[in-house]
């Protein structure tokens, strides 16, 4: 069913684990990360992010995750991911959305803070749960990207965000050896505010066990989804030489995508909370 994170946060928070929160362009995907939350009783975010928006169209895109979640029998959230401008925060919350982020991290502090406290105060009218982002997470190897503890409570008070998406050595896209565990140690004495992880594709396992251990409770996953998805499609026919409907190789990339979505919900310790 089609619900929003508050119950979702306030549960793992208090189960120490991790909600996933699986990144869809389309029916495919969205069908992949469903059938894993489903098998596993797992709840699942599935986010939206503006490329996929360019991509699909936003009403049909949200229509697509609307209409599947309605017939599961796990909470889905439908949000929207790294939202730069208000009006597409508008326009998410008109259209049904369940969660929504405002990415002010390209603009200066104070601005970075004015607007996402517009965000936020839209999304509360709606009783709707709004995150923020501190520090940049990006693609860059910028440790002074990272968040800054000392700006933590200070922007917090400003923004109300309900959750907050902080930079602890994750970037989007890209592999790297370790996360600072200590950072994000320093922030989760700050506050109960739900922390939100980015850039988790190419974090090691081992890694992101330990900030869940140390109070991340959203993990966003992307590029595995993507990669998986173009992987499956470009060995088709080296492995199902025989398939020629389109509708059996997506059959093939949606299963492909669901165990990667399986083995992640796995690692985050979400699997049996739906
Ligand atoms: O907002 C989405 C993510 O942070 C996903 O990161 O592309 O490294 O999986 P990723
Ligand atoms: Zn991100």
């Amino acid at each position: 069913m089609l619900t929003t994170s508050k119950q979702l946060f306030e549960k793992a928070q208090k189960g120490h684990y991790a909600v996933g929160a699986f990144n869809t362009s389309d029916l495919e995907i969205t069908r992949a990360i469903i059938a894993a939350a489903v098998k596993l009783n797992a709840p699942a975010i599935i986010q939206i992010s503006e490329k996929a928006i360019a991509y699909a169209g936003l009403e049909n895109l949200a229509d697509i995750v609307k209409n599947e979640a309605k017939h599961a029998k796990v909470p889905i959230v439908l949000h929207l991911d790294h939202g730069r401008n208000l009006k597409l925060v508008h326009e998410c919350l008109e259209e049904g959305f369940t969660s929504v982020m405002f990415d002010g991290s390209n603009l200066t502090l104070p601005e970075n803070e004015i607007l996402t406290a517009k965000a936020v105060e839209m999304a509360h009218r709606k009783k709707i749960f709004c995150e923020g982002e501190l520090g940049t997470i990006g693609n860059s190897k910028n440790e002074s990207d990272f968040t800054d503890p000392s700006l933590v409570k200070d922007y917090l008070k400003k923004t109300k965000v309900d959750s907050l998406a902080v930079s602890i050595g994750s970037r989007h896209a890209t592999k790297i050896k370790a996360l600072n565990i200590d950072l994000l140690k320093k922030i989760r004495k700050l506050t109960n505010t739900p922390l939100v992880l980015h850039g988790a594709s190419g974090v090691p396992d081992e890694e992101v066990r330990k900030a869940v251990a140390a109070g991340i409770c959203k993990v966003n996953i992307d590029t595995d989804i993507r990669h998986t998805f173009s992987e499956t499609i470009h060995g088709i026919n080296k492995k199902y030489a025989d398939l020629s409907d389109p509708r059996d190789i997506m059959a093939k990339v949606m299963a492909d995508i669901q165990a990667v979505v399986e083995e992640k919900i796995k690692l985050f310790g979400s699997d049996g909370k739906g």
